[in-house]
């Protein structure tokens, strides 16, 4: 069967092909360290798995469940938003759940855009902003990051171009996968920028909880809601990323055209999960020092990696990962950690499957054991 013409446009997502070539090396018995991807290894907290299993023999668990998500469910996620960022919310119409904040990713692009339409992403960024852009049709057009402005666009030179044609723009702060942040005065200029053309802002936030001393969200900018969506997530705070729990919040009216696409798409999140997500938002500052404790360790080691390896760093920089400039007449990033994962079997993420501004640089996950990264140290 001939597929699609839209399929022509992308191609399997890196880490998908990558990590089969990685299995098939684990397969031949070599003693891999996976540093490539950021998945939490850590559980999430007693409290939300007991919920999860209570949950399973309420009654209607196992009906299909609302398309917008428990009303419970809501009204954590407004609690929590007002809680940790400032940010008021509707519960009842500025907040949708979503399974995953990578889904919401196509749900915005599907309600939003047209074929032909341009969108704004950050390069390097998150891939997935560019293949849904590519799949609905719409045109990905990169803005440029680079590590001397601080990872964040230059807008001025932005305004100099034609912005006519563009009708979203995605920003992540804190960034992946640099791990920069973004001052409240910076999202200030991204939201005017966003108005004063008529664009679509949408910051993808799921590293806001890790290593980040000043979590911060774009809709805590005032007037923000004309113009701005957040997409969150409970993978990385809670540990869930296989549970599949995001959010998107924003106006009324950008919330229900996302919700008209999604709910076309699926027939709710299992109720067990939702419950376990309701317990989750309600954690103490002690499930949040205590996932601090445990990255900040496994940081400082990673440090000590990235030095044997020659590499520099920002020690403030937040999030995940580490992220690494090769040293200097260093071959590129893609050569080097094949070379790396060839010779000493450990795998890293090479910054260029973020984008050409990613070559020269390498990222680390922190979702890594400390007993495994002191032996990827010994292995050097
Ligand atoms: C920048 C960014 N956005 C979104 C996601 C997707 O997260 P979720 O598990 O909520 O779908 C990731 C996952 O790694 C990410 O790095």
């Amino acid at each position: 069967m001939i597929t699609a013409d839209r399929l022509k446009t992308v191609q399997e997502y890196y880490f998908s092909r990558k990590l089969r070539e990685v299995r098939g090396l684990i397969n031949e018995g070599k003693p891999i360290i996976n540093m490539g991807i950021g998945s939490p290894d850590l559980a999430p907290s007693p409290e939300v798995l007991e919920t999860l299993k209570d949950a399973i023999t309420d009654i209607g668990a196992h009906q299909y469940q609302s398309y917008q998500g428990l009303p419970e469910l809501r009204a954590a996620i407004s609690q929590f938003y007002k809680d940790k960022f400032a940010v008021e919310t509707d519960a009842s119409s500025e907040i949708l759940p979503l399974m995953g904040s990578k889904e919401g990713i196509m749900h915005i692009g599907m309600a939003f855009l047209n074929e032909g339409d341009e969108v704004l992403l950050p390069n390097p960024g998150y891939p997935t902003y560019t293949s849904v852009s590519k799949l609905i049709g719409a045109i990905p057009r990169t803005y440029e990051l680079k590590e001397e402005n601080g990872w964040f666009p230059d807008l001025q030179e932005l305004e100099q171009t034609d912005l006519s044609k563009v009708k979203v723009m995605w920003v992540s702060y804190p960034h992946m996968p640099t791990g920069a942040t973004a001052s409240k005065e910076k999202l200030t200029q991204l939201v005017d920028f966003a108005r004063k053309h008529g664009i679509l802002l949408v910051n993808d936030n799921p590293y806001s909880f890790v290593l980040s001393q000043n979590p911060t969200s774009i809709l805590s900018i005032s007037g923000a809601k004309d113009c701005a969506l957040e997409l969150n997530s409970l993978s990385k705070t809670f540990n869930m990323a296989g549970w599949r729990v995001g959010m998107v919040l924003g106006n009324k009216d950008h919330i229900n055209a996302i919700l008209k696409v999604k709910s076309n798409m699926d027939s709710g999140m299992f109720y067990g999960i939702q419950k376990g997500a309701i317990a989750a938002l309600k954690s103490g500052k002690e499930w949040f020092n205590a996932l601090d404790e445990v990255y900040t360790k496994r940081r400082e080691l990673m440090f000590q990696l990235a030095d044997k390896l020659g590499c520099s760093y920002d020690r403030n920089a937040v999030g995940m990962f580490v992220w690494c400039k090769l040293p200097k007449g260093s071959v590129g990033s893609e050569k080097f950690i094949d070379k790396v994962l060839e010779d000493k079997h450990i795998f890293i993420a090479p910054g260029t499957i973020f984008g050409s501004n990613g070559e020269g640089y390498i990222r680390f996950s922190l979702c890594v054991k400390e007993e495994k990264i002191k032996e990827a140290i010994e292995r050097f």
